[in-house]
């Protein structure tokens, strides 16, 4: 069950980490039509995975980590969310040096929790497997739901409190 769990999660976050690559070359290229493009590819993906990390891994984590860290990957998530918001705004204008250069600072921001949030698989194979089956439940209401990163943002999405 960690197993299939670590394949699943490592290919969701192949797929994060290339749109991220692409999106920032496609900045560099100020393509900004086609940075739209990419970046509604990657709120799709982002959308149903945060929303799955934060109603069901990652507070099932805290148990390992101790609630800061835990809080500490959802200040990622804060920073994920707002940098796309300004990417998306970004990418709709004419592009100049400045916007190319705060595109690519907004996007190195946000690289670092995909392969943090990568490395969380190796605690996730010391979850009780009932857990692990949690996990994989959340992510199928997600992806039912199918809420982009910024739609789940705007209507459903309240930040976990995991610190008493
Ligand atoms: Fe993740
Ligand atoms: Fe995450």
């Amino acid at each position: 069950m960690s197993e299939a769990f670590s394949t699943m999660f490592r290919d969701e976050h192949r797929q994060v980490r290339d749109g991220l690559l692409d999106l920032s070359t496609a900045f560099g290229e100020r393509e900004g039509k086609r940075a739209g493009e990419l970046l509604g590819r990657i709120a799709a993906l982002t959308g149903p995975h945060f929303r799955y990390e934060e109603e069901s891994m990652y507070p099932l984590l805290v148990q390992i980590f101790g609630p800061e860290y835990i809080d500490a990957l959802i200040d990622d998530h804060d920073v994920a969310i707002a940098g796309a918001r300004r990417l998306v705004e970004l990418a709709g204008t004419e592009l100049d040096d400045a916007d190319v250069e705060e595109a690519q600072r907004l996007i190195r921001a946000i690289l670092p929790h995909v392969s943090d949030c990568d490395g969380l698989s190796i605690m996730v194979e010391r979850l009780d497997a009932a857990d692990v089956a949690e996990i994989f439940a959340a992510r199928e209401r997600t992806l039912d739901a199918d809420l982009d990163l910024l739609t789940w943002d705007d209507t459903v999405r309240t930040r976990p409190v995991l610190v008493a």
